[in-house]
């Protein structure tokens, strides 16, 4: 078979900026990470453009890379960070503050992650809460607000003699927001902006403001950012790839292994309940009911598209789903999730499976911070623009096309993942089929 053309890439070239929103547990934990590997004194575990590899071609040609040898990916030495908070802690101070890694390692790194000063945030505690911000911009409108982050990313790309940028928001929750007008055009939401719409949440403001420099832009946390009509039009107008959002860690992480098993083999579900403990801050925001919310629809919708009740009902009609988070300081980052399985085989005889995951969410969220910046960098030099639904493979609530349903199956995901990584470099795409095994047999 012929080789499909090769998209045209752009050269890595130069210095990659990754900005976050949010210096918190996440970022801090990425930043740390990537330095502490830099210096060799840590691998990138769980970081798939760093550790993962690629089958090209048939199994008998025996041609498995590794993937950051695969594509032109920016170099882990050629990254630049800097980011903004609503608190004027350095990287270093954050990350002793959000507890995630060990200060023998933060102190081996402690001056790289020192230089490290946030930019003044734009916030408002309408929208988060229970955090009281006190190192944040003052303007009149949200306008105001856009302009003067164009001006720090435009900044921060000069000062560091940066060649691109991404932004991978990392910011806390917000509370639960509908899409409504101001959200369904440019224009409306232009003028939202100078109107100071109350619907314009500060993380729509940074994604805004991104996107019209034509960067792209990444979201972490469940909150409306960027996924509405309004800033998919900036998005195409700039060339700017999107994606997003909620970071499949933990628990979400666990579910979209566990479910597409289950219904590969035909076995029912009458009820998952799943109870989260965490200390942390973002614990402590999403104490709050309405940043709860965001996140509950974000983590209730996976099972519901993985398990497709409405091909599947004598399996999956009606099966009950609870997400619950309860803030429990003692534990800081160290989260506890626990879920509890009910599931039913043949002639419906009901069993049980219990999981118990003491995970880390930042160790287990970091890495997709790094592999997303990577990612959305080549996107944007691969002219790739607007929604990209191969980063599925990354989040809780993967953006989709409109008339599509989003993919929730980590393995799809994943097969859909390396294939656009296939096809960008002019490769076969392997479907797994099987049709070589034919031919072999005949
Ligand atoms: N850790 C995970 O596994 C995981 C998984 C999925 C999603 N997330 C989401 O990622 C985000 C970050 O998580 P975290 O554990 O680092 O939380 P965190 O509370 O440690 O960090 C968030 C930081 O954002 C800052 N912030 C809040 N509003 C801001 C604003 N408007 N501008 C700039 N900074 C602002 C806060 O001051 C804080 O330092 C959260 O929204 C969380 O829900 C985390």
């Amino acid at each position: 078979m012929d080789k499909m053309p090769k998209v045209k890439i752009a050269p890595a070239k130069g210095k990659l900026g990754v900005l976050t929103p949010g210096l918190g547990a996440v970022s801090t934990t990425f930043i740390a990470g990537v330095m502490a590997i830099r210096k060799g004194l840590a691998k990138p575990i769980g970081s798939m453009t760093q550790m993962g590899t690629i089958r090209l071609g048939k199994r008998t040609e025996h041609r498995v890379p590794k993937i950051k040898d695969f594509i032109p990916l920016s170099k882990l030495d050629d990254l630049v960070f800097g980011g903004w908070d609503i608190f004027k802690d350095n990287a270093y101070q954050s990350a002793i503050t959000a507890g995630v890694l060990e200060t023998g390692l933060l102190d081996k790194i402690r001056p790289e992650l020192e230089s490290i000063k946030p930019m003044k945030g734009v916030f408002h505690k309408h929208y988060v809460k229970k955090l009281n911000g006190t190192y944040i911009k003052s303007a009149k409108t949200k306008w105001d607000y856009a302009q003067m982050l164009m001006e720090d990313m435009q900044n921060f790309k000069d000062t560091n003699r940066l060649n691109r940028l991404v932004i991978v928001w990392c910011g806390s929750t917000e509370i639960f927001i509908k899409p409504e007008a101001v959200h369904k055009s440019l224009e409306a939401f232009e003028k939202g902006l100078k109107k100071n719409h109350p619907a314009i949440a500060p993380s729509m403001i940074y994604a805004y403001a991104a996107l019209k420099l034509g960067i792209p832009y990444a979201n972490g946390a469940p909150n409306l950012s960027h996924d509405f009509p309004a800033l998919f039009e900036l998005a195409k107008e700039t060339h700017a790839p999107i994606s997003g959002k909620d970071f499949k860690t933990g628990q979400t992480l666990m579910k979209t292994i566990i479910a597409p098993g289950l219904k590969a083999r035909m076995l029912g579900l009458h009820g998952w309940f799943s109870t989260n403990i965490l200390g942390n801050r973002d614990g402590e925001v999403l104490d709050d009911p309405e940043s709860f919310k965001t996140k509950e629809e974000s983590k209730l919708s996976v099972l519901e598209f993985i398990l497709q009740p409405e091909l599947y009902p004598e399996l999956y009609h009606k099966f009950y789903h609870k997400v619950r988070i309860n803030y429990y300081p003692p534990r800081g980052d160290n989260k506890e999730g626990w879920d509890n399985i009910d599931i039913f085989g043949w002639l419906g005889y009901p069993m049980q499976i219990k999981v118990d995951f003491l995970c880390r969410d930042s160790i287990l969220a970091a890495p997709i911070v790094l592999d997303l910046a990577l990612y959305m960098d080549l996107a944007q030099r691969a002219k790739f623009s607007g929604i990209q639904e191969w980063l599925s493979f990354f989040f809780k609530s993967p953006l989709h096309l409109p008339d599509l349903y989003p993919e929730h199956d980590l393995f799809i995901q994943q097969m859909k993942l390396k294939n656009t990584l296939r096809f960008m470099m002019g490769e076969e795409q392997i479907t797994h089929l099987g049709a070589d095994y034919y031919e072999y047999y005949r």
